[in-house]
């Protein structure tokens, strides 16, 4: 119940696509390997809501978060933004390609929901 399938071999990498999921954005992003390798060697002694990128993603190559900002609850947009992750338009929070809050009054990082990968490229969340 309340589940969604996404067959990945559907997301390009590079890209972040938009899911609906219980009423709110779900964003996928098919990270690329340097976004990967970039969000890895992120200090987590710098970061606001401290975490480290392996703690938020099951498989790097994949990002899977809501996409309600954690400030106001606005949807960031992708790709966006100081930090190369998303940038939230209402009030100008950045976050990384981790979903990491970087700057702007957002307090916490996007949140991760539950997900599997039920097959290679086969995302279940919920
Ligand atoms: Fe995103 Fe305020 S709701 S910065």
């Amino acid at each position: 119940l309340a589940k969604i399938e996404i067959n990945l071999d559907e997301i390009p990498e590079g890209k972040n696509v938009t899911f609906k999921w219980r009423g709110k954005p779900l964003f996928v992003r098919h990270r690329t390997a340097e976004e990967v390798d970039k969000e890895a060697a992120v200090d987590v002694g710098s970061l606001r809501d401290p975490q480290h990128d392996t703690d938020r993603v099951k498989n790097p190559e994949w990002l899977i978060i809501l996409g309600v900002c954690t400030h106001l609850g606005c949807v960031p947009m992708a790709n966006a933004g100081d930090y190369g992750g998303y940038y939230c338009p209402c009030h100008g929070s950045h976050y990384d390609a981790s979903g990491r809050i970087r700057a702007g009054p957002a307090p916490l990082n996007l949140e991760v929901p539950y997900y599997e990968f039920v097959e290679d490229n086969l995302l279940v969340v919920g």
